[in-house]
């Protein structure tokens, strides 16, 4: 149970985004604790969300004037979160106007932003990617190598006064991506359910309540730096995950779990992280094993994956129609294909 700060500690918070997933959790655990929080989005995502809280209406690229507004009537903010920055270009611009108006400035980034993965346990100061087209605005293919330009842009006008969070795959209720909801109501679908490659390959997901949490916490420390924030280091397997999802499920479901070769999937063209979400065959061992113990000394706490499980089924049922998001692909296989493949794996082996 989170017990609120006193209302002479109550931060003032201004949110870049806040209704879709990691941001709806930030504003929930901020509001939680007793702060004051100012939404500035376009209000196309769920603009029926947080009414009670000051709205203020734009598109962060080019179109800030209900922000410049309130920064020349001498607004002043705690600190800002930058929950939806993707091209340095249009964070430089959020930056620049609030750089007398905002006492910290957090900008959510990802673990994307390290230059290699071969390595496990990638540390904050590991080398970053950088873009090869320096005018690059193509999020979906230098996603990583944006993030890392956009943390600069912060960090040229805010030095001491940024803080950097990069999460590793997030995970839990609201999630718009599909990819560990996926695993959880295949396994609450009950049956053989195909699993893919290595069941011992690492995989690192945080609860973005968790994340939320210790955002929220280091605001209230005045915390700045960079932060690896994921789940525990080799704490977690791909069979442990499925375990959970399956001890989440209904006990009828009686999920069994068939793992299935890289090459036997490779050879019938099943797509690693899209068609089976989380699967990622050519990994070196370092996507999913980024160091975070500079986040566990300063409080990070995570709860168990089932957890996470067990609620991300309990949304999931209750607003299906949230699950899958306009803005992203849909994740994971369908039940028919699943079927022919383990038919075929099946066949396979027998030979
Ligand atoms: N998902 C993961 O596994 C993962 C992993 C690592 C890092 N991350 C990072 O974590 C963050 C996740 O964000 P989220 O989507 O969960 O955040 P969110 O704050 O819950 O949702 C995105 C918000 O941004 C607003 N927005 C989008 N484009 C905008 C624009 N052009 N101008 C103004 N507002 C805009 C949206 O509202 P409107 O549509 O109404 O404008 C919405 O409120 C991202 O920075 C992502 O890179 C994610």
């Amino acid at each position: 149970v989170s017990v609120g700060v006193e209302s002479e500690n109550a931060m003032k918070v201004l949110i870049f985004g806040g209704t879709m997933f990691l941001g709806r959790h930030l504003v929930e655990a901020l509001l939680a604790r007793g702060h004051e929080v100012t939404l500035f989005n376009r209000g196309r995502t769920r603009p029926e969300l947080f009414t009670q809280l000051e709205q203020l209406r734009g598109e962060r690229d080019g179109k800030l004037e209900a922000l410049a507004q309130a920064v020349n009537a001498g607004r002043h903010w705690d600190a800002a979160i930058d929950c939806c920055g993707y091209v340095p270009r249009v964070v430089r611009q959020s930056a620049a106007l609030l750089r007398d108006a905002v006492g910290r400035y957090l900008f959510v980034s990802s673990v994307s932003v390290y230059a290699e993965f071969s390595q496990p346990n990638t540390p904050e100061d590991a080398p970053l990617a950088v873009l090869s087209d320096l005018a690059s605005e193509e999020v979906m293919r230098d996603y990583g190598a944006l993030k890392a330009a956009c943390e600069r842009e912060v960090a040229t006008v805010f030095a001491d006064r940024s803080l950097v969070v990069r999460p590793g795959l997030i995970v839990g209720p609201w999630d718009p991506t599909g990819r560990f909801t996926y695993w959880v109501q295949r396994a609450a679908e009950g049956g053989e359910m195909l699993a893919p490659g290595d069941p011992h390959a690492p995989v690192q997901v945080i609860d973005a309540r968790d994340l939320a949490a210790w955002i929220v916490a280091a605001l209230e420390q005045n915390r700045g730096g960079v932060f690896n924030l994921a789940g525990p280091v080799g704490g977690c397997s791909f069979d442990d995950l499925l375990s959970a999802c399956c001890v989440a499920a209904p006990a009828a479901a009686a999920t069994t779990v068939t793992w299935v070769s890289a090459e036997f999937l490779a050879a019938h063209k099943v797509a690693p992280w899209s068609e089976l979400p989380l699967w990622l065959p050519h990994d070196d061992g370092g996507r999913f094993t980024a160091d975070i113990r500079r986040a566990i000394d300063t409080g990070l706490v995570t709860r168990p994956v089932a957890g996470t499980a067990r609620d991300t089924l309990a949304w999931a049922r209750a607003n299906p129609n949230a699950v899958r998001s306009e803005r992203h692909p849909p994740a994971g296989i369908s039940r028919e294909r699943e079927a022919q493949l383990l038919a075929e794996w099946r066949m396979a082996r027998a030979r």
